[in-house]
C-alpha cells in the first residue's frame, strides 16, 4: 500500500501518524508480503498427519453417546476427524484438514444457536497468515453473508488492518462463535465452550505469529478472565502458545469516535510485539 494512502486511512481514523524509527512502513509491508510468499511455499510441500492436524473435535460428545452431529453427510476427512485417534492411518494435506473442519462447523448443532442462524460463519483470509484476528461472534450482516466482519464494524476493522500496513487478505479473521447470537446478545458460556475446539483447530492449522483479540468479550473469553479491557490492552498475553494482544472492537469505536486514538495505540503495541518476535 502506498504510504500516502496509508496516511489517508490514518487521517480518516483521526489518528496521529506513527512510524517505527528503525524501519519504514513500506519496508515492513514488503517484508510481510515476502514472508507470506515463503510461508506459502513451505506449506505447499507440507503434509500433515491427520492424527495430529485434525483432533477429533467431537470425540468427547461421541463417547458420551451424544450424537449432536449428522455423521452420514460428512466428507471422508471430516468423518475421520470424528473417529478414534487410532484409526487415523491416513495422511491428509492441510487443505483437506481445512475442508473437513469447515464441514464440521457448517453441520454443527452443538448449541441452540444452530436453530436461529442463517448459516455458520467459519473464517476468512490467508490460511498461512502471520496475523490472526479473533472477534466475538457474527452479527446480522455476517450471518447473512457467511463471512466475519463484513458490516460497518468490519469496514473499520479493515481500516485498522490497513493502518498497520496489511491488507484484509493477508490476515486471517475468525470469531469465537461461528453462529450469530439472536439480536447480537453477548455469547453465553456454553456457546463459547461448544465452539472452542473449532477455534483451537483453526489456530493450530494457521499457526499465526500473533493473535489480536478484537474487543472485550473476545479478550475475556479467550483469556478466561473478567478483567476489563482497560487492564487487558497494552499487555502481551498468550493463547495456544501464541502471543496475543487485545485491541478495541471497531463497533465500540464506531460508538465512541473519541476512542479511536486508543485503537491506534493498541495497534502500535501489537506491531511492536510482532516486531519483537521477528528480532
Ligand atoms: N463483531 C464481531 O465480533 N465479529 C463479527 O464478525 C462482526 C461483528
Amino acid at each position: 500500500m502506498k504510504e500516502s494512502v496509508r496516511l489517508q486511512y490514518l487521517a480518516a481514523m483521526g489518528i496521529d501518524v506513527w512510524v517505527p524509527r528503525h524501519q519504514s512502513v513500506r519496508e515492513q509491508v514488503s517484508a510481510e508480503v515476502v514472508g507470506c510468499a515463503s510461508q506459502t511455499e513451505a506449506y505447499q510441500g507440507d503434509m500433515v498427519e491427520f492424527q495430529t492436524a485434525v483432533t477429533p473435535i467431537l470425540a468427547s460428545t461421541e463417547v458420551a453417546g451424544d450424537h449432536k452431529h449428522d455423521l452420514t453427510s460428512l466428507t471422508a476427512p471430516a468423518r475421520d476427524a470424528l473417529a478414534p485417534v487410532t484409526q487415523h492411518a491416513k495422511v491428509y494435506t492441510d487443505d483437506q484438514a481445512w475442508k473437513g473442519l469447515q464441514q464440521q462447523v457448517s453441520l454443527c448443532r452443538a448449541c441452540s444457536l444452530c436453530e436461529t442462524r442463517t448459516q455458520t460463519v467459519f473464517g476468512v483470509g490467508n490460511k498461512h497468515a502471520s496475523w490472526m484476528l479473533i472477534g466475538e461472534a457474527p452479527g446480522r450482516d455476517e450471518d447473512l453473508q457467511g463471512e466475519p466482519f463484513v458490516g460497518r464494524a468490519g469496514q473499520l476493522l479493515n481500516e485498522m488492518i490497513r493502518a498497520i500496513g496489511l491488507q484484509r487478505e493477508q490476515v486471517y479473521i475468525a470469531n469465537m462463535l461461528k453462529c450469530r447470537p439472536p439480536n447480537n446478545r453477548d455469547p453465553q458460556a456454553g456457546e463459547v465452550e461448544a465452539c472452542h475446539e473449532f477455534l483451537t483447530r483453526q489456530i493450530g492449522l494457521i499457526q499465526p505469529k500473533i493473535i489480536l483479540a478484537v474487543g472485550r468479550i473476545a479478550a475475556q473469553n479467550l483469556l478466561n478472565t473478567t478483567q476489563p479491557l482497560a487492564k487487558l490492552r497494552g499487555h502481551q498475553h498468550s493463547l495456544e502458545n501464541t502471543p496475543l494482544v487485545v485491541v478495541h472492537h471497531p463497533a465500540y469505536l464506531l460508538r465512541s469516535l473519541s476512542e479511536k486514538a486508543k485503537a491506534w495505540e493498541d495497534l502500535q503495541f501489537a506491531w511492536s510485539v510482532y516486531q519483537s518476535l521477528e528480532s
